[in-house]
């Protein structure tokens, strides 16, 4: 497996592998060793060329602080190894063993209530902590140097999901390396006092050793520049405690390709330094954990949002981990996978960019707090139908490998995403409204149910292949994003801003200019006089539905609409809509055109959504939150002019469809998420690369059917 350098961060990025790495995780230590070799025939025999190995394992690796013990990784690895497998190790680190946080109990995290974690779980130590930093270097340095001349292992992930279980920390030591952070980032109190604003209630510190943690609801809202530095802060931490990990590894092998799990994206800025360092990005892939969301609008549609979410970091990526069973911790279990349905989870996940997918797991515990988290094979060591399912994908992978490497996945309409200080500046003030994730996922479902390709992107990335940009209030807009944006206008592009852009800057003050600030303005010819909140159409305005920092996210809190909820309304091509969160009032020059109003109350008449021709392209600027008539009525006004048209007309229901392209190249996905068969009417004429047959007519996809055409 040849690895290169990686090019820079892009959501155009490819891998850069030379093969699709295809397995499991896989648990040599949870079985007797009896079953190693079949576990390994049975691998080689269903395609797979690599397994995961080692993340939970810290215990067995070093039994004894400075005792090593490699033997039961390296017999593991050379069985895999005799029947072709290679292995991805793991820096062990989201276990640390019990002689550890007994010798060291400081490594241990402290909650905000002060507690600090029991040992019992995983997760526990707090990477913030400068002597688990040692730990994790002591153990990093052992594995790497035990294993750099071993051919057998080929890449590592670092840690496992970090900050998934938790990603904050209020450790005495975690304050004592906040305050670092903070005089290394303003140097003089005096500049810290005014990025958090210590006029304002007093809160301005005499040195920097008076600094807290900021608390939530300890009593009050903390400032939202002490909060935002904070998880600015946590995300450099993580960073910080990953590099420490990847210098090792790479100085004992630069052949070795490295990645890192994530999980949930908590405190984690992967278009900084974490993601700078890695070869590429893996992403583990549980869509049926949402499954109960409100809102998630079902798993494919959610496995889709989380991929293109994750695309935009960094390009194409790996799935380390891929659901394939059932599932379950003690506290909650998933839905599972019906038959054909692991298969088709894996080919979307490769559809929207996986260039490497690992099932999880091997087998499932036979003990532990994942005793129900099924694998590919059973507890009685007997493959069935899941075993069958992960042939059939190698199968797959084999026939599409060879035109799938090197392609991209296809964005005509975009989201602006991927920026860590956007995502934390809507949580330092979330005000009960939706951040913009929630906003921005809206057009994300339209385009996904109407087989529009539409993903995420960030405004620093090449822009000149997507057709539209859709900034969903991104209060903080740096003047540095502009030359791109506005040469993507100029060339043609059509980008569309939302309600509240540009209203801070990076400390989270708000300017004195009328917003959208920053050249903003200028490309939209607009600027916003005045804004108020609107209710959610069948919810009272009191209280919000949206905001996780402050508890606000619970349905439970959602009042019925009272005579008082007054309806905001306003037109856009010819059609009345209720309107939802925002208002604004907007004053425009003079070569703005409306092509949206207000139509009640005192805003009657005004501006809502405007357009300013600039170059060959447009600047929209819409003057409240998005709502699903609202996407529609953009999609209807702004779609066809941009030339936006989805990839395939008459897309029936629960069917996806993605295109993969390169230059001389495109692989159309067509997957039916459904236990029903569908046929679709207008395929384009090219070869299935999963049939291997011409599709001309029409494609029947029978129940979790899938076809890559190629043309
Ligand atoms: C992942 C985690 C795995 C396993 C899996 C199933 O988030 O990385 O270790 O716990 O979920 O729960």
């Amino acid at each position: 497996m040849k690895r290169t350098p990686p090019a820079p961060l892009s959501v155009w990025r490819t891998l850069n592998l030379d093969d699709f790495l295809l397995g499991v995780p896989h648990y040599p230590e949870h079985v007797d060793e009896s079953y190693w070799l079949r576990d390994a025939q049975r691998m080689a025999a269903a395609g797979f060329n690599v397994v995961r190995l080692g993340e939970f394992a810290w215990h067995l690796i070093e039994p004894q602080e400075g005792h090593f013990d490699f033997s039961l990784f390296d017999r593991a690895i050379d069985v895999l190894a005799c029947e072709g497998i290679k292995t991805i190790f793991c820096t062990p680190t989201a276990t640390p063993p019990r002689w550890l946080t007994s010798t060291y109990p400081e490594v241990l995290r402290t909650d905000e209530w002060g507690r600090t974690a029991s040992h019992g779980s995983r997760q526990h130590a707090d990477t913030n902590s400068p002597v688990y930093r040692i730990h994790s270097r002591r153990i990093t340095e052992a594995l790497a140097r035990h294993y750099a001349g071993n051919p057998n292992v080929i890449g590592w992930q670092t840690d496992n999901e970090l900050n998934t279980t938790v990603s904050t920390s209020y450790a005495e030591a975690t304050e004592r390396e906040f305050r670092r952070y903070l005089r290394d980032r303003y140097e003089t109190i005096a500049a810290l006092n005014f990025a958090w604003g210590g006029n304002f209630w007093a809160l301005a510190y005499d040195n920097f050793d008076q600094i807290a943690v900021p608390r939530k609801d300890n009593p009050g809202f903390p400032a939202p520049g002490h909060l935002q530095d904070y998880h600015r802060f946590l995300a450099h931490a993580t960073a910080v405690f990953q590099h420490d990990q990847v210098e090792i590894l790479r100085r004992a092998n630069s052949d070795w390709f490295i990645f890192h799990n994530l999980g949930r994206l908590e405190d984690i800025d992967f278009r900084g330094q974490f993601g700078q360092d890695l070869d590429f990005l893996g992403f583990d892939v549980y869509p049926m954990l949402y499954d109960e969301m409100r809102r998630s609008g079902g798993h494919p549609a959610t496995q889709a949002l989380h991929l293109d979410i994750c695309r935009a970091y960094s390009g194409n990526f790996i799935v380390p981990e891929q659901a394939s069973g059932f599932g379950s911790q003690p506290g909650f279990s998933t839905m599972t996978p019906e038959p054909g349905e692991m298969r088709r989870m894996a080919l979307s996940s490769v559809a929207r960019g996986a260039d490497g997918l690992l099932f999880f797991r091997w087998r499932p515990a036979h003990f532990g707090a994942e005793i129900y988290w099924m694998g590919i094979i059973d507890h009685d060591d007997v493959p069935r139908r899941r075993y069958q399912e992960a042939v059939q994908f190698a199968g797959d992978i084999s026939k599409i490998k060879p035109h799938l490497l090197g392609t991209t996945v296809r964005m005509d309409v975009a989201i602006a995403g991927a920026d860590f200080d956007n995502q934390e500046a809507y949580k330092t003030y979330p005000m009960g409204m939706p951040s913009p994730l929630e906003d921005g996922l809206l057009l994300h479902r339209y385009c996904y149910s109407r087989g529009i390709a539409c993903g995420f992107i960030h405004p620093e990335d090449d822009l000149s292949r997507i057709k539209i940009l859709y900034v969903p209030h991104w209060v903080i807009w740096r003047p540095e994003w502009n030359e791109n944006v506005e040469a993507f206008v100029k060339d043609g592009g059509t980008l569309i801003v939302g309600a509240m852009t540009g209203t801070r800057d990076e400390n989270n003050h708000i300017p004195t200019e009328l917003a959208p600030r920053a050249g903003l303005s200028r490309l939209c010819g607009v600027r916003v006089e005045e804004f108020g909140r609107l209710a959610e159409p069948g919810a009272d305005g009191l209280f919000g539905l949206h905001g996780t920092e402050y508890g606000l996210h619970n349905p439970a809190k959602r009042l019925p609409a009272s005579s008082a909820t007054r309806r905001y309304s306003f037109s856009l091509g010819n059609q009345e809509y209720d309107a939802a969160h925002l208002y604004e009032l907007l004053r425009l020059d003079d070569d703005v055109k409306v092509i949206g109003r207000w139509t009640n109350r005192f805003a009657s008449g005004r501006p809502m959504v405007t357009v300013r021709r600039f170059g060959n392209g447009r600047a929209v600027y819409v003057g409240t939150y998005l709502t699903e008539p609202l996407v529609e009525a953009l999609a209807t006004q702004l779609f066809a002019e941009s030339n936006v048209q989805p990839l395939l007309q008459d897309l029936p229901p629960n069917v996806e469809v993605t295109m993969r392209e390169a230059d001389d190249r495109k692989l159309l996905f067509v997957l039916n998420c459904d236990a029903e068969a569908t046929e679709i009417k207008t395929p384009p004429q090219g070869i299935d690369l999963i049939t291997g047959r011409r599709v001309e007519e029409k494609l029947t996809l029978g129940p979790h059917e899938c076809a890559v055409i190629q043309f």
